[in-house]
C-alpha cells in the first residue's frame, strides 16, 4: 500500500553530484505516480516509474502548450503563461501544428547532413585538444573544450557565424538559468531572436548551403517562423551536449575503471554514452505535461488541465527497467533512456549529440592519459540553479 506524501513539491537539489535528488528517489520506491503541488498551488502529478513516463510522453491527450503548463518550481517559468511561445518554437506545440515544423526539420536532419558533420566534429575536437595541450593545465574544460564543440558543431550545421558566439551564448545561459527574472528571460530571447532575423534576411540575400539556408530556400518557413526554428535549435542544441561533456567528464574521472574502459575499448564508446546519457539524465526538471482531457494511468485519473511532471532522473533510475541502476556501468547494453525524451517530442538532435559525445570522450582521454581533476571533487560546482544539469566548471590538469 503506498502512503501518501502530503504537500510533495518537485526539488532539483541534488545530494550528490551524479544521482537524483534523494526526496524524488523515495518517491519512485513507493509509486510510480503521486500528487504534487506545483509553485503556483495547482495540484497536479509526479511521474517517478519508468513504464508510466513512457506513457504520458506517448499519449495523444499531453499537451506542451506553454499556456496550459504549470510551473514544477519556483522560478521565472512561474509566469509561464504570460510566455508568448515565439512562432517556429515547435517543442512547445501540439499537433498538428508541431507535425508540419517536425516534418520540414526531419527533412533537414539527413544522414547525409549528420555523417559530413562527423569529419568536422573530429577536426573542431582536435583544434580544442591542440589549444589545451598548448595552452597547458589547468585548464576549465568547460570553456576550453566542453561548450566549444557543441557551439562550433551547432553554427556550422545551421550556418550561425561562430563570432557571434558571445551574444548567443550570453541569451541562452540568461534563458536557461533558474535565477533570471521573467523580465531578463525574455530580453535574452527577444535579442537572440532579433539576430536571428537578421541572419534570415542574409541568408535569403544570399543563399547558403546550412540548414537555415536550406529553410529559407525550402519557401514554406515565413521569416518569423525561421527565426523561432533557429533560436530552438541553437539554445536546444549546445547547452545540453556542453552539459554531457562536462558532466560525463567529471563522471569517468571519479570513476576511473569506467574511465579506462571508454579510453582504451573503442568498442565499449557507444554503449558508454547511452550508459552516461541515462546514469546523468541532465534534464532534471520534466518533461512536462498538461491533460487535454481526462485520462486514466494505471488506475490514477488524471483530470483535464492537470499537469504531469515527468522525473526523468528517477525514471532512469527505475530498477524494474534498468537493474542495477544505481551503478554506471559503461559496458551495460542500455537502451530506451529517456533522456531524449520519448514520443513526438523526442529529441531531433540526438543522433548529432550521441555523434560529438562518441567523437570527443575518446579523443579527450587519450589525447590526456593522465587527466585528473585540478580541484578536489566536492569544490566542482554544479548547474542545480539551472534547467539543465551539469558542472559551471571544470577544473583539470594532465
Ligand atoms: C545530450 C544532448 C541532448 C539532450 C539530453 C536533449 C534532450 C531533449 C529532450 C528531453 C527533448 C524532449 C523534450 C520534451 O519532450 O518536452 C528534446 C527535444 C528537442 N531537442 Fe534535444 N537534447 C540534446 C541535444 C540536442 C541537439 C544537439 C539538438 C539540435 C541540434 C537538439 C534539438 C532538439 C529539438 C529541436 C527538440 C524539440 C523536438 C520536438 O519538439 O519535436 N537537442 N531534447
Amino acid at each position: 500500500m503506498t502512503e501518501a506524501i502530503p504537500g510533495l513539491t518537485y526539488t532539483t537539489a541534488r545530494e550528490r553530484p551524479f544521482d537524483p535528488p534523494d526526496e524524488l528517489t523515495r518517491v519512485r520506491e513507493e509509486t510510480p505516480i503521486h500528487r504534487m503541488i506545483y509553485a503556483d498551488d495547482h495540484e497536479g502529478w509526479l511521474v517517478t516509474g519508468y513504464a508510466l513516463a513512457r506513457a504520458v510522453l506517448a499519449h495523444p491527450s499531453f499537451s506542451t502548450r506553454p499556456e496550459l503548463l504549470h510551473p514544477p518550481i519556483q522560478n521565472r517559468l512561474i509566469k509561464m503563461k504570460e510566455f508568448k511561445t515565439p512562432p517556429g518554437f515547435f517543442i512547445r506545440m501540439d499537433p498538428p501544428e508541431h507535425t508540419r515544423f517536425r516534418k520540414l526539420l526531419t527533412g533537414q536532419f539527413t544522414v547525409r547532413r549528420m555523417k559530413q558533420l562527423e569529419p568536422r566534429i573530429e577536426q573542431i575536437t582536435n583544434d580544442r585538444l591542440d589549444a589545451m595541450e598548448s595552452q597547458g593545465g589547468p585548464v576549465d574544460l568547460v570553456q576550453a573544450f566542453a561548450m566549444p564543440i557543441p557551439s562550433l558543431v551547432i553554427c556550422e550545421l545551421l550556418g550561425v557565424p561562430y563570432d557571434d558566439r558571445e551574444r548567443f551564448q550570453r541569451d541562452s545561459a540568461v534563458m536557461l538559468s533558474l535565477r533570471s527574472t521573467p523580465e531578463q528571460a525574455k530580453a535574452a530571447m527577444d535579442d537572440l531572436l532579433g539576430y536571428l532575423r537578421d541572419l534570415v534576411r542574409r541568408k535569403r540575400a544570399e543563399p547558403s548551403d546550412d540548414l537555415l539556408g536550406g529553410l529559407v530556400a525550402g519557401g514554406e518557413l515565413d521569416e518569423e517562423e525561421l527565426a523561432g526554428v533557429g533560436l530552438l535549435l541553437l539554445v536546444a542544441g549546445h547547452e545540453t551536449t556542453a552539459n554531457m561533456l562536462g558532466l560525463g567528464t567529471f563522471a569517468l574521472l571519479t570513476n576511473p575503471e569506467q574511465l579506462a574502459a571508454v579510453r582504451d575499448d573503442p568498442a565499449v564508446v557507444e554503449g558508454a554514452v547511452e550508459e552516461l546519457l541515462r546514469y546523468l539524465t541532465i534534464i532534471h526538471i520534466g518533461p512536462i505535461r498538461t491533460a487535454l482531457e481526462d485520462v486514466d494511468l494505471d488506475g490514477h485519473l488524471i483530470k483535464a488541465g492537470e499537469a504531469v511532471t515527468i522525473a526523468a532522473a528517477v525514471v532512469n533510475r527505475d530498477p524494474e527497467r534498468f537493474g542495477e541502476a544505481e551503478t554506471l556501468d559503461v559496458s551495460r547494453p542500455v537502451h530506451g533512456h529517456l533522456t531524449f525524451g520519448h514520443g513526438v517530442h523526442q529529441c531531433l538532435g540526438q543522433q548529432l549529440a550521441r555523434a560529438e559525445m562518441r567523437i570527443a570522450y575518446p579523443a579527450l582521454l587519450r589525447r590526456f592519459p593522465g587527466l585528473r581533476l585540478a580541484v578536489p571533487a566536492e569544490d566542482v560546482p554544479m548547474r542545480s540553479d539551472m534547467a539543465i544539469y551539469g558542472v559551471h566548471r571544470l577544473p583539470v590538469t594532465w
